[in-house]
């Protein structure tokens, strides 16, 4: 039998967690090998933000994560914040911007983030196996061993970063959850999220012309609500404010969406009616509304062919409820083909906070997506990826 190779710390998986962590667990002098079964690494990157990298969000802060225990993303945000990625990105001579409501994206391409982590990797002298697969993993008295496709492996600390389920089609696997489980630790209920909600055939068929038209919209489920822009597609609905309140929604829950939030719209009509007594309801709504959509609302409510002047009180009243209270009940979502991230995941109960080792393995440490701590859209779950990690590699 051959030798294994020994190691501090193996990574497993060559994402913006594991990356950042073996970058740390390298500056302090860790002889570090992080292992991908993908042939390149970062490709999470590489198509976030539209190819641009959403990397992290100005206002980062533990309201904007999910799981079930809010306070678990407390101690590693705050150890290794949004300015502490801002400064990294700086000192590489990344270009950035803010798009909107604090979202970091590069001027350029995603494409700089992975560079800049491979050059730290390379500065701090990790070892990176790319297309090689994790077989086996077992404990080997205070370490682990592992069977890799390439031979054995040996380490005292093993670092479990390999995302969640969501985009099979570029290397994403319930692995780190299998691994979870393997050493005892509870996952989680995982469910796709930030991902586009889907419509039943007969609700489909009457949206279908709205395939493609935007509105800024408040949209509300599980009793939180984002205002951002919505988009009818061929499915459904997308767009940042859905996708946001897809990781709240839940089967048979009801979405209500106001696509005027800012407008009270049955006392716009009211007063319409007295000042546009002859504007048609369509035309009315086409001054606020996309056209295509204003003819949807018109049609739905069979008002087409009214004047302002023709209807009373109540039928405003409903056409003023199609337009902001507009409850929908989605079959369902698009699942993990689009899905941006995986809602759920290893028990935070089973982790300690400050490391993100798990309590009852020595040595065992989870990071990143494959926790159960999810963020809200917006450069949050990189800023848990960047965080997580940092707080792991000073540990591991
Ligand atoms: P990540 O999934 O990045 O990395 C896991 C690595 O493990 C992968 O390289 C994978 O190949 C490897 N792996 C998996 N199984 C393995 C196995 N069995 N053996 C070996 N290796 C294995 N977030 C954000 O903050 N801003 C943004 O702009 C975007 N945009 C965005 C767009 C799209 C299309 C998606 C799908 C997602 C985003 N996200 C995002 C979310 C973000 O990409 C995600 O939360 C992080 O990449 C998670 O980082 P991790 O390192 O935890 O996992």
């Amino acid at each position: 039998m051959t030798a294994a190779a020994a190691w501090d710390v193996v990574v497993i998986g060559a994402g913006a967690a594991g990356m950042m962590c073996a970058i740390e667990a390298g500056r302090r002098g860790r002889r570090v090998l992080v292992v991908d079964h993908a042939p390149t690494p970062g490709e999470k990157i590489r198509i976030s933000g539209g190819g641009r990298c959403n990397f992290t969000n100005l206002n980062a802060g533990p309201a904007n994560f999910i799981s079930a225990n809010r306070h678990f993303c407390r101690s590693a945000l705050s150890r290794y914040t949004q300015h502490d990625v801002i400064d990294m990105v700086r000192r590489h001579g990344i270009a950035f911007h803010e798009k909107t409501l604090g979202q970091l994206f590069c001027d350029g391409s995603a494409t700089q983030i992975i560079h800049m982590l491979l050059d730290e990797m390379q500065a701090h002298h990790v070892a990176l196996a790319l297309s090689t697969r994790v077989e086996r993993v077992e404990r080997s008295g205070d370490g682990f061993r592992l069977a890799l496709t390439s031979g054995m492996a040996e380490c005292a600390s093993l670092v479990v970063a390999c995302g969640g389920r969501s985009i099979p089609k570029i290397g994403a696997t319930g692995f780190g959850y299998d691994l979870a489980r393997q050493f005892g630790l509870p996952v989680t209920e995982t469910r796709p999220a930030l991902v586009p909600l889907i419509f039943d055939a007969e609700l489909l068929e009457r949206l279908k012309p709205l395939a493609g038209v935007a509105v800024d919209a408040a949209v509300t489920t599980g009793g939180v609500r984002f205002d951002e822009a919505m988009l009818f597609t061929h499915r459904g609905l997308s767009g940042p404010a859905i996708l946001q309140a897809s990781s709240y929604w839940r089967e048979g829950e009801t979405v209500e969406i106001a696509m005027l939030p800012g407008l009270d719209v049955y006392a716009a009509l009211r007063e319409a009616r007295t000042s546009h007594a002859r504007q048609s309801v369509q035309t009315w709504l086409g001054h606020h509304l996309p056209r295509r959509l204003a003819q949807s609302i018109a049609e739905d409510e069979h008002t087409r062919r009214f004047n302002l002047a023709d209807l009373p009180d109540t039928r405003l009243r409903s056409i003023a409820n199609a337009v902001n209270a507009w409850r929908v009940v989605p079959v369902g979502t698009e699942g993990y083909r689009t899905a941006e991230v995986t809602l759920g995941g290893v028990d935070t109960r089973a982790l300690d906070q400050k490391t993100m080792a798990a309590r009852a393995v020595p040595g065992l440490y989870f990071i990143g997506e494959v926790v159960d701590v999810t963020g809200w859209l917006g450069g949050y779950n990189f800023q848990w990826a960047w965080s997580s990690g940092w707080v792991a590699g000073q540990a591991a």
